[in-house]
């Protein structure tokens, strides 16, 4: 029985639950989600209460502060299932996460890194710089625009002519919202002697991603877009990196011991987080995951492929307007993502938001590799969160409509 109720949710957000002719509508959840209550009053009670950095303080700021990021850590923990003695590092963001794994695991020269050619800039360039630093081959395979499934025969060839030491993959992809099978993929990689990092950066907003059931070996995540502060992100790596890897980032923190040509290293996972750290964002990213631990993934996510599908039908009576990914908007998680015919993006995009509160997304949607291979242009992308509601949605398709005609 389908019964999600946005509405309920909307209570829980400051800027949604005021007046209703107030309220954006807001439709930028693949960059940022906003925030819940329960986020932001972790933040201010931090910064009112206990402002303190954790574990060196022996005082009472200091004792509050290491119990919430410890309890933070083991939210997330316990949310993505880790195993025992693995645990998340905090970082800035999935960007962050994955320069660390790429400048950590010991690639050699000739070894082979295979991605998508549908990645996020933050899951290409790094690539794209240890082939230059250190001679890494990297390897696209291709994703065209109208792909409805990712091809395993293909990528099971790419990995039987050796060499891939590495899969560095999305889940859901933010340009055209297809969704990859992990699970297959990380067993093919494995039996090829690969192993697998995940870029979860869209799928941890709308699934709960399970990374011993997936078996991957490393994931890159953000909390800002799975209703958490700005500027949070999670590397996960399993234990056995997480003891062995000498950290990309080194300082205070991260050690026990320094003399001034040696030094002894924390345990994982402080020795990956040199330096004071984002106290407030760590411990309201505990409240973010605490948050969506709450709902009823199963049900929100259909709410959000119900919306979808009330986009795609209603933009696809539109003239010129052409949506790229899959054709079904269930294989599209939240993402609409459109060229606007003879009518610019960006400017369609700020007319939306000048005149209606609506706030989309306009651009190449840092996919400038992709666009350029496919010879698309910029466009215009709708992206959903679970406060989203059939009414924006209405609202948002009459508005369309007066601008494109
Ligand atoms: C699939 C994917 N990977 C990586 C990123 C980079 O995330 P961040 O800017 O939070 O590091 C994004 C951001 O949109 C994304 O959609």
């Amino acid at each position: 029985m389908f019964n999600f109720n946005p509405e309920k949710i909307r209570k829980d957000f400051a800027c949604l639950s005021k007046d209703q002719k107030k309220a954006p509508i807001y439709f930028d959840n693949a960059c940022m989600t906003l925030k819940p209550n329960a986020v932001t009053e972790a933040i201010i009670s931090y910064y009112n209460d206990h402002p303190s950095c954790h574990n060196r303080a022996a005082h009472e700021f200091g004792e509050v502060t290491t119990k919430k990021v410890h309890q933070a850590r083991e939210q997330i923990d316990k949310y993505i299932n880790c195993r025992p003695g693995e645990s998340i590092v905090f970082t800035k963001n999935t960007t962050e996460s994955i320069n660390m794994i790429a400048n950590m695991i010991d690639f050699k020269k000739g070894d082979v890194v295979l991605t998508t050619d549908l990645e996020h800039n933050s899951n290409m360039l790094p690539w794209q710089f240890l082939n230059i630093k250190k001679s890494v081959t990297f390897v696209q395979m291709p994703i065209a625009p109208d792909t409805e499934e990712f091809d395993l025969q293909e990528f099971q060839n790419i990995l039987s002519k050796g060499k891939v030491k590495l899969v560095s993959i999305f889940h859901t992809s933010n340009i055209t919202g297809i969704q990859l099978p992990i699970k297959e993929i990380t067993k093919l990689a494995h039996e090829n002697g690969a192993m697998v990092l995940l870029d979860a950066a869209q799928a941890i907003p709308h699934h709960q991603v399970d990374v011993q059931e997936l078996d991957i070996d490393f994931m890159a995540f953000s909390l800002h877009k799975a209703y958490g502060p700005t500027g949070m992100g999670v590397m996960y790596a399993k234990e056995q990196y997480l003891n062995s890897w000498v950290p990309f980032f080194v300082g205070g923190e991260g050690i026990t011991d320094t003399t001034y040509d040696s030094c002894t290293l924390s345990q994982a996972p402080e020795k990956f987080e040199v330096g004071l750290q984002n106290y407030a964002g760590i411990i309201g990213s505990g409240a973010a995951i605490k948050w969506l631990s709450k709902i009823n993934l199963k049900k929100a996510h259909a709410h959000l492929i119900k919306l979808n599908e009330q986009l795609s039908e209603g933009l696809s009576s539109f003239d010129g307007l052409k949506l790229i990914g899959p054709s079904q908007a269930k294989n599209r998680s939240g993402i609409v993502n459109f060229s606007t015919g003879n009518r610019n993006p960006a400017e369609v995009c700020l007319m939306l938001s000048k005149m209606e509160k609506i706030m989309t997304r306009s651009g190449v949607h840092c996919g400038h590799s992709w666009f350029h291979k496919y010879d698309l242009m910029p466009t215009l992308r709708v992206s959903l969160a679970f406060y989203n509601t059939e009414a924006e949605v209405e609202i948002f398709l009459r508005k369309m409509r007066d601008l494109i005609k």
